[in-house]
């Protein structure tokens, strides 16, 4: 089996820009990309346009063309990795036939994805999408930014490390995207970006950001809202942010097992929450998991807020951002919608993808 096509096929268009791609992390989010890119080929295309995808990555290894120079995978050979990667545990090497392509594993993982970043990254350009959920892959990426290459994130670790690891990886803020590390597929970076990019400044952005059944412990709200601390400027790290856990100590994945929280430490969180959310409704107002960005202070917790805010209104299990700055004063900019799920999370980061193709030729 054929598993790689050359570029020149692939471009319909003689003006087509092709990005080249390697993805790292191919879970949820990762497969469902690859899955997005094989079915947007004519849309891609009309709009003359050509995602190249030269490697993929898990955590165990790295599938990887022969030629990254002038070859992609076939998109048959890309939906056989979506199908594969939808059973979990899973691996590459559980592939039938890797026809012109590469299976590497171990430490040779590392060296060859900056080896190819080095290869591309000055002459066609490279796109490095990071779909995993580690802390590991910034330092791929403050690596791959040397040769050029840009960066798409998915992952919010590598923007929520040391400082001196973000500094280095928004060095060139053209370069990166990462609209999807926050809200999903909604337009919440990119639309404080215009707004910061206006001259008007934002004195304040509070959001429920996701869905506190999945995040009892309010940690992956607290990334989010660092991640929009930084885009505002604010020098801050994760022990700068309050983060209000919805359960204590003694009820914590190191103190009591999943089956005795879910039978009896949720019934006991309950009888707390539901006379704090009684307390706020005498008040006319209602309790929120948020984050509040606002005067220095990057808080995560409940909160008491306006029945008839954006926020306060919020129903089911929407992601709400209310975005106040001089322009956006009394009227704040609401961005709302489904902030979760591996299909709107990997439209997201394709949009981001697309959205870099200028930088391409
Ligand atoms: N799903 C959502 O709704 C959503 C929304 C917004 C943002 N995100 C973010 O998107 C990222 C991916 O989410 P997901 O749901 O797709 O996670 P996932 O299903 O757990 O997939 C993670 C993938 O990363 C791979 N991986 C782990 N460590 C790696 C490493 N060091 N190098 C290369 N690959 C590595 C895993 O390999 P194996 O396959 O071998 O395990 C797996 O393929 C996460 O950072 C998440 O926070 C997700």
């Amino acid at each position: 089996m054929a598993t790689v096509s050359r570029r020149s096929e692939m471009a319909e268009a003689t003006s087509s820009i092709t990005i080249p791609v390697l993805l790292l992390g191919c879970g949820g989010v990762g497969r469902h990309l690859l899955h997005h890119i094989v079915a947007c080929r004519d849309l891609h295309s009309k709009m003359g346009l050509v995602l190249r995808v030269v490697g993929v990555s898990d955590s165990r290894s790295l599938l990887l063309v022969d030629d990254v120079a002038t070859t992609g995978f076939e998109d048959e050979f890309l939906t056989e990795i979506f199908r594969l990667k939808s059973s979990s545990g899973s691996s590459f090497s559980d592939l039938h036939d890797l026809g012109r392509c590469q299976l590497v594993k171990g430490a040779e993982v590392t060296t060859n994805i900056i080896n190819v970043a080095g290869q591309l990254g000055k002459s066609t350009g490279l796109s490095v999408v990071d779909c995993t959920a580690s802390p590991e892959t910034v330092h791929i990426l403050n690596k791959v930014i040397d040769f050029g290459c840009c960066i798409i994130l998915a992952n919010k670790k590598p923007l929520t490390c040391r400082i001196e690891d973000y500094d280095k990886l928004i060095s060139n803020i053209r370069r990166i995207r990462f609209e999807a590390t926050v809200g999903a597929g909604l337009p919440i970076i990119a639309s404080i970006t215009r707004v910061l990019g206006s001259g008007d400044p934002i004195y304040r952005i509070i959001g429920s950001l996701s869905d506190p059944r999945d995040d009892l412990s309010g940690m992956d709200v607290a990334r989010k809202a660092l991640i929009l601390a930084r885009l505002l400027g604010w020098r801050i790290d994760m022990d700068d942010i309050q983060v209000e856990s919805l359960y204590p100590k003694e009820l914590g994945p190191n103190s009591m097992s999943t089956e005795d929280f879910l039978r009896i430490g949720m019934l006991s969180l309950d009888r707390g929450i539901q006379e704090r959310a009684n307390a706020a409704s005498s008040r006319n107002k209602v309790l929120r998991y948020v984050c509040v960005i606002k005067e220095s202070r990057c808080q995560v917790g409940l909160q008491e807020l306006p029945k008839d805010s954006p926020l306060g209104r919020l129903r089911g299990s929407d992601n709400v951002v209310e975005i106040y700055s001089r322009c956006y004063n009394k009227s704040p900019m609401v961005i709302q919608g489904a902030g979760a799920g591996n299909d709107t999370t990997a439209a997201g980061v394709l949009a981001d993808i697309v959205d870099l193709q200028d930088l391409f030729h």
